[in-house]
């Protein structure tokens, strides 16, 4: 064990200083109505920053409506969409956590249920319902798996189309006072699409060749990073491997983190898996503590530039070994906040640091004197069940 807290030193990232290294990962609400934040979401991202997170990342959030994963995504497609999402992000900065937000689009996975809902294709029991399918589009016209919508090939035009909602799309989540924008080029959506042979089977010069595979991303790279400007960061998080047969593996993900870094990207976010739901293609990614540890340290090694990991970190130790040993630059945390929006909070704690310092006032003034008083108490032997014996 390190005795050294490095979780809680400062990171660059880009143009954007992080107080210490935990960060909120982008995590669907399935709570937007027609694209829009509502209070659901300032309840539920504020509180991150109640907790103490360096950035609280805006879950995925469509370029386009046909890129939306559900009905209930949120969108920022249109410029009536900002003033939602400002009033996220100015409640994040105001209270010490760097606004994020991942844009996204779906692709050939999109037009889904929630979760809960078994995330299936919608068909026309939700269209009874007032929920309909939508037409989706991909690089090829081959569905993510059995029974999935087989996909719009997109054709140049297309290509051209979408790179422009992605720009706009960045453009306002700066104007909404976001400093980090996330493109999501993980878990089988759109980006990630083009750069799996697995998804794209194109001939033309947006696939056939690894470079070829890589030229939409890249181009949806830059156009965001002209339009975001110097003083916003821009994340990527990428599937590190496919995770199936045919599919992309960490050598090719990692000379692709080299390209993004060329390309301008600040933080590449390391995650894993998505491209098909075809079960037989399925290699397996273990899923234990820190699953994506060893990718992001692989990965770490061909950038210059930090390096998130996430998955199942669930303890503040773990955490903090993560930085230490070079796993990772910064670490996310999804479920692990879900379950306590304070655990950077308890960190600093579980990790020597002064308890209430960093809290906001209105908590911190409170909450000193009670773990004083309970220290007293537990000093002369009385338990919150003492009176109980
Ligand atoms: C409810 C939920 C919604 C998620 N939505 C997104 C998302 O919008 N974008 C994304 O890249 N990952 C999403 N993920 C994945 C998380 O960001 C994270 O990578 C994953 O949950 C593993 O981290 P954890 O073990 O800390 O939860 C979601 C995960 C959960 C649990």
């Amino acid at each position: 064990m390190s005795d050294v807290d490095v979780l809680h030193t400062p990171l660059s990232v880009g143009p954007v200083e992080l107080s210490h290294r935990v960060a909120v990962s982008p995590m669907c609400m399935y709570a937007s109505v027609d694209g829009h934040a509502t209070d659901f979401h300032l309840v539920h991202l504020g509180r991150f920053a109640l907790g103490g997170a360096a950035l609280t990342m805006v879950e995925a959030t469509a370029v386009e409506p046909q890129g939306r994963i559900s009905h209930h995504d949120l969108g920022l497609w249109s410029d009536d969409h900002i003033p939602g999402l400002q009033r996220i992000a100015g409640f994040l900065a105001a209270h010490g956590s760097v606004p994020g937000i991942q844009l996204s689009h779906a692709g050939r996975r999109a037009s889904v249920r929630e979760p809960w809902r078994a995330g299936a294709p919608l068909d026309e029991t939700d269209a009874a319902a007032g929920l309909p399918p939508w037409p989706v589009e991909g690089p090829s016209a081959l569905p993510a798996g059995p029974g999935w919508p087989i996909p719009a090939a997109m054709d140049i035009g297309d290509i051209r189309r979408s790179i422009e909602r992605w720009r706009d799309a960045a453009a306002r989540a700066v104007a909404a006072g976001f400093r980090v924008i996330e493109l999501h080029g993980a878990h089988g959506y759109l980006l990630h699409e083009f750069l799996s042979p697995i998804a794209n089977q194109r001939t033309d010069a947006y696939g056939g060749t690894t470079e070829g595979r890589m030229r939409y991303p890249l181009e949806v790279v830059a156009a965001v990073r002209e339009a975001i400007g110097p003083e916003t960061a821009l994340a990527y998080r990428l599937s590190a491997v496919d995770g199936a047969v045919g599919g992309l593996d960490l050598d090719d993900t990692a000379a692709f983190a080299a390209r993004l870094q060329d390309a301008g990207v600040d933080l590449i976010d390391v995650s894993s898996g998505g491209i098909s739901t075809d079960r037989s293609l399925d290699t397996r990614i273990r899923r234990g503590f820190a699953f994506h540890a060893d990718f992001s340290h692989r990965i770490r090694e061909s950038v210059d530039i930090p390096v998130a990991t996430v998955g199942l970190v669930v303890e503040p130790e773990q955490a903090q070994e993560l930085v230490t040993r070079a796993d990772a630059d910064l670490v996310l945390l999804g479920r692990s906040v879900l379950d306590d929006p304070n655990w950077p909070h308890h960190a600093r704690v579980a990790l020597g640091d002064d308890e209430f310092a960093e809290w906001d006032v209105r908590y911190g003034h409170a909450l000193a004197p009670r773990a004083r008083l309970i220290g007293k108490l537990a000093a002369t032997g009385e338990s919150p069940m003492s009176r109980f014996e």
